[in-house]
């Protein structure tokens, strides 16, 4: 298959490119970075800094749309918001327009999201269905799903990536906790009840190449492993994974101060399940998130 990604430069990115080139695919990256794909995707992934360069000439048979700035490094302020916006938002409207002038019009966008999308929930399951939520990062998430949902009018078939914590050991949010948890400094955040909904990044792997080769799947999906964790449990589980102790906790005000609203995204979770993907028989090879840890630190 011939296929447009955006974000292909990033962490989730980056691994896919290299996973659907080892089965043949030819792939395409949009970065501001041109120069820099071949050495980050692979040599035979090819480059375009604008999506300028997607005439309507250019043929591409899937689009898969990761693009975006990261959400929790910096503060957010009314500035950053739009521009966490614009480069999901704006991006993804653009794209659609492209893939609807194209003379070869793609027939699958896999379209990135995240399970932020159901704001802040306590003990709640929540599968698909469940609405988006109101505060900043749902609303974001419902906007970036709205805009590739347009691309349902042209006839394309839309996949939503309601994606969790990814633990991959190269980056993300497991990387930046590997550093003091193996110092013996990992905390538990917070009372330590919300919920982790997190997924392996080779079942992340594996789901979306299920759902670009699956025709018949389309609307929302949730990428999280099916045994969510509370903080409490994530702390204790990395903490045995690296075998060291997690004795302090980082205590709520604190992280209130350092991070202002993005401190939400720590001391609030989500309990999700990936319902639509456990009803289309996917399965996954690691439900654990000790075995998870295991396979990842290893
Ligand atoms: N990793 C997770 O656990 C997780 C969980 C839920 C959702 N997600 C979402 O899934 C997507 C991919 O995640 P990731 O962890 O791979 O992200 P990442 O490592 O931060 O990579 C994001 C990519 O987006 C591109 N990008 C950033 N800012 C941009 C801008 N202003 N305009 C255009 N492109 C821009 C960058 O490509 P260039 O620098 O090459 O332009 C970058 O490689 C993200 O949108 C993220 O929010 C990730």
């Amino acid at each position: 298959m011939r296929i447009l990604m955006t974000g292909g430069t990033g962490l989730i990115g980056r691994r896919l490119c290299v996973a659907l080139t080892a089965r043949g695919d030819q792939i395409t990256v949009l970065s501001r970075r041109p120069q820099q794909v071949a050495a980050l995707c692979g040599s035979s992934v090819k480059a375009i800094a604008s999506l300028k360069e997607y005439t309507e000439d250019v043929a591409f048979d899937a689009v898969i749309n990761l693009a975006g700035e990261p959400i929790v490094d910096v503060r957010w302020t009314a500035r950053r918001k739009q521009i966490l916006l614009d480069s999901r938002v704006a991006l993804t409207q653009t794209l659609v327009e492209k893939m609807r002038r194209a003379k070869h019009r793609p027939q699958i966008l896999l379209s990135g999201s995240a399970i932020g999308y159901y704001g802040m929930h306590e003990d709640q399951i929540l599968t698909e269905d469940v609405a988006a939520g109101q505060d900043f990062s749902a609303q974001l998430c419902a906007a970036w799903e709205q805009a590739a949902l347009t691309a349902q009018d042209a006839g394309v078939r839309v996949v939503l990536l309601r994606t969790g914590l990814v633990m991959d050991e190269e980056g993300g949010l497991l990387k930046k906790m590997l550093l003091p948890f193996r110092l013996a400094l990992g905390s538990r955040l917070g009372n330590g009840r919300q919920w982790m909904s997190w997924i392996h990044r080779q079942d992340y792997l594996r789901a979306v190449l299920t759902l670009l080769d699956d025709q018949t799947a389309q609307g929302a999906f949730n990428l999280t492993a099916p045994q969510p964790v509370t903080n409490t449990q994530f702390t204790q589980i990395l903490a045995s994974a690296v075998h060291r102790p997690a004795i302090f906790f980082a205590p709520t005000v604190l992280l209130k101060l350092a991070l202002g609203e993005r401190s939400d995204l720590l001391l609030s979770g989500q309990k999700v399940i990936p319902q639509a993907l456990s009803e289309r028989g996917f399965k996954f090879e690691f439900a654990d998130l000790s075995a998870a840890l295991r396979d990842l630190l290893k």
